[in-house]
């Protein structure tokens, strides 16, 4: 469960009166969520049917059983959910079979080559992500190593080892799984590349690494209930803003969650960062960036405020010099620092899990998608596009013509 008291902690910094004026707006995005158009976001069915979960655990068992490097291919919101699920809830070292490999995140030559390198003598399957089918990173990294599955399977093999996560008619891709006849899963339409993690995007990597996405979703279950809590969330961050806090620090103590703070930067950053407006989000992994930004979140300029992320029950490691438990150290390290931050001019704001597990993740992704969707309603932005993304992508697609 997360256990949200927010403002508890940055109340020093907001009066009763900056919360009033939200009052009927916040009743006007809460009934969006509840019973208007936006309520699709807090149906399961939205993000993934029966059937589709079904087939996406048969379609991970397979892949368990018949390679040993995985290679999911995708950008933004096509990669980065699963990267932080996976990440989060797997041991750093020995993680079953099969290898997962993150690419089309770059156009960076060394690591195709080092990629190609290590899965050349290996058994590959490969999952090709992409929405629109037409983004530039990971249409090439498709392209790059449908050149290597080719040489290494034939047609029947190949049918066997890719599997496409695209749009159910539009696009490249699509094309792709028709004329080829590839295992193939749909992107919902009404859920844009960040929301995606929930969807046979996240889901079918997640799967592969063992993770439990049934547990995973009814985390998210648990959150479709609480729609007051993320508008409230949104709302301080939106008073912080105007208050001239124009960047938020997502940290946490646990460096397991460093790419779930990534996720968040793409979620906040794309569906907050347009017209003009938005809070930059950044991050921290503690304690070990106490050494480096600490210095500048408890005594430099002060425009940033705090999201941390703690967890109450972590591995128990005794230290006996203090007679305490290591991560009861982590804890108050947490505690400390938000306080010495709230004193200082950084509003820090906790957040909590009980633990870290399945249930946990996947209540709070869909605690911040709704946070992140209804922060943007309140700065008057449409949460759902990313035209800035798409300005540089047109760049490139004239200057390679
Ligand atoms: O959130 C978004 O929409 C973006 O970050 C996309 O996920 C990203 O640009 C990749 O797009 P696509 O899945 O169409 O390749």
């Amino acid at each position: 469960m997360i256990n949200f008291d927010f403002h508890k902690y940055v109340g020093k910094h907001i009066k009763k009166e900056d919360k009033v004026v939200y009052l009927e707006k916040a009743q006007e995005i809460k009934s969006r969520f509840i019973d208007g158009d936006l309520s699709y976001l807090n149906k399961l069915d939205t993000f993934v049917s029966k059937d589709e979960l079904h087939q996406i655990l048969d379609t991970a068992k397979y892949v368990k059983n018949n390679c040993d490097v995985f290679v999911v291919i995708g950008i933004g919101g096509s990669y980065m959910g699963a990267k932080a699920v996976i990440e989060a809830l797997s041991p750093t070292f020995n993680r079953k079979s099969p290898e997962i490999i993150f690419l089309g995140t770059n156009l960076c030559a060394e690591e195709y080559q080092e990629v190609f390198d290590y899965i050349r003598e290996r058994e590959v399957i490969v999952n090709v992500i992409s929405k629109s089918g037409t983004t530039l990173e990971p249409t090439i990294a498709y392209n790059l190593i449908m050149k290597l599955m080719r040489e290494k399977y034939n047609d029947e093999e190949l049918k066997q080892r890719i599997i496409a996560t695209t749009d159910k008619e539009k696009g490249k891709l699509r094309e792709e799984v028709n004329e080829n006849g590839y295992t193939s899963f749909v992107v919902p339409d009404k859920i844009g590349g960040r929301f995606s993690v929930l969807t046979p995007v996240g889901l079918l990597p997640i799967a592969v690494s063992g993770i439990n996405i049934v547990r995973l979703l009814n985390g998210a279950t648990e959150s479709f209930k609480r729609v007051d809590r993320a508008l409230e969330y949104a709302i301080i961050r939106d008073i912080l803003y105007h208050k001239n806090k124009y960047i938020e620090s997502f940290t946490v103590y646990n460096p397991k969650l460093y790419y779930f703070t990534e996720w968040l930067k793409q979620l906040f950053g794309e569906t907050q960062g347009k017209g003009g407006k938005g809070i930059y989000p950044t991050s921290c992994v503690n304690t070990r960036d106490l050494h480096s930004l600490g210095q500048f979140l408890q005594d430099g300029s002060d425009y940033i405020f705090e999201t941390v992320i703690g967890i109450e029950k972590d591995t128990t490691i005794r230290l006996d010099q203090y007679d305490i438990e290591l991560n009861s150290l982590n804890r108050i390290a947490l505690d400390m620092v938000a306080t010495a931050h709230n004193n200082g001019h950084t509003p820090s704001g906790i957040i909590t899990i009980d633990e870290k597990n399945e249930e946990t993740m996947g209540e709070l992704i869909h605690f911040f998608i709704l946070a992140s969707i209804a922060g943007a309603l309140l700065l008057e932005v449409n949460p759902f596009d990313q035209p800035g993304v798409e300005d540089y992508k047109k760049l490139i697609q004239e200057e390679l013509k």
